[in-house]
């Protein structure tokens, strides 16, 4: 399966594993690392294409596309076609491989508008935003991330994603969560299969991808043609390069806790050197990765702790040396208690 290629309308990319678009979290030294170990694809942090219309300062940083990143969606959140027509037309200049359209993000702030998931809600019009969001992209293919549902009572996943492809959609991404779950309880993978069923058009399946096993699970139970992976990436960009292996048939060996320190700090020494922040400020940013790099390791409670007060890279450093030491030093003591 790694060696297989799918085509999003026209655009190839690795049947392996996507890296999900996550606001405050996914953004370009984030997309970075994690295309460094192997991510078939990414896509920026939502972006309001109102926001975009009225030349909101922030739409540069969003929307610019490196090489490093692609194949690479841009992604836009919206409730009226025309503006939605319009962002398009404006995104078009940053030269992304794929518009992508979020109808499947549920906080009240997006969902006020009449954008994000609040659009399950409303075929009619997330089939009017696709056509006049295809029509403005040309040749650039429009993809839709969509949720199973707004809740459990009306899960309409597989008629919502049949008329975005009526509208023209190259491909459909599901959480398979309604926006009444939120983050909560599992995703429900027979809503993501029920799709895969239903349309014609690549399905990108997403939810609670954690590892390898958990990504194999995914494309066995819902015969998806991509797998996404939001949350499970945390700290942890190796997922893509576990993925890959276990798909190739390859043995795959952890990163040791030297390497993990490494990559973080490389993650942090790219945050500072991509942000227009100065370091004390950049760091803000990078704490929360910091953290995540810990996670799961003996002690890492109290260093994550620490780690949100970091405000420079040598501060980073520091810390970073006193976990390895820490977690050497347990390896250590169970060798002496073994012998
Ligand atoms: C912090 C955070 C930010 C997110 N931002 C976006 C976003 O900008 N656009 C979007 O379509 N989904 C967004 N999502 C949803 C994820 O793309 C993904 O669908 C969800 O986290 C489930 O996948 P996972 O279980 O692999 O994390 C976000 C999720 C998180 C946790």
């Amino acid at each position: 399966m790694a060696d297989t290629i799918i085509n999003i309308g026209g655009v190839e990319i690795r049947k392996t594993a996507a890296l999900a678009p996550m606001a405050s979290v996914a953004d370009r030294a984030y997309r970075l690392m994690c295309k460094r170990f192997g991510a078939a694809y990414t896509v920026s942090e939502m972006v309001s294409a109102k926001g975009i219309c009225y030349s909101d300062r922030k739409t540069a940083e969003l929307c610019t596309v490196t090489d490093e990143e692609r194949p690479m969606a841009v992604q836009l959140f919206g409730s009226e076609p025309d503006f939605m027509a319009e962002a398009v037309k404006i995104v078009l200049d940053y030269n992304p491989d794929i518009i992508d359209i979020n109808m499947g993000c549920p906080v009240p702030k997006v969902i006020g508008t009449g954008a994000g998931s609040a659009l399950m809600k409303d075929i009619k019009l997330a089939a009017e935003i696709t056509g006049a969001a295809v029509k403005a992209a040309g040749s650039v293919p429009v993809t839709v991330k969509i949720r199973s549902g707004w809740s459990s009572e009306t899960v309409n996943a597989a008629e919502m994603a049949k008329a975005l492809e009526a509208s023209g959609a190259s491909a459909i991404a599901v959480h398979g969560r309604t926006r009444d779950q939120f983050y909560s309880g599992r995703a429900d993978l027979s809503i993501i299969r029920k799709v895969k069923e239903s349309v014609s058009i690549p399905v990108i399946g997403n939810g609670d991808v954690v590892d390898a096993d958990s990504c194999i699970n995914i494309y066995n139970e819902t015969g998806c043609d991509l797998v996404m992976i939001g949350r499970g990436s945390y700290g942890n960009p190796f997922i893509f390069e576990e993925i890959e292996a276990a798909l190739g048939g390859i043995d795959y060996k952890s990163p040791t806790v030297e390497t993990r320190m490494k990559v973080m700090l490389e993650h942090i020494r790219l945050i500072l050197d991509l942000s227009l922040k100065n370091e004390e400020l950049a760091m803000h940013e990078a704490r929360k990765h910091a953290a995540w790099y810990m996670n799961g390791f003996y002690g890492s409670a109290k260093f994550r702790g620490r780690c949100y007060q970091l405000s420079s890279y040598i501060e980073a450093e520091t810390l970073a040396n006193e976990f390895i030491q820490l977690q050497n030093s347990r390896i250590n003591k169970n060798i002496d208690k073994i012998s």
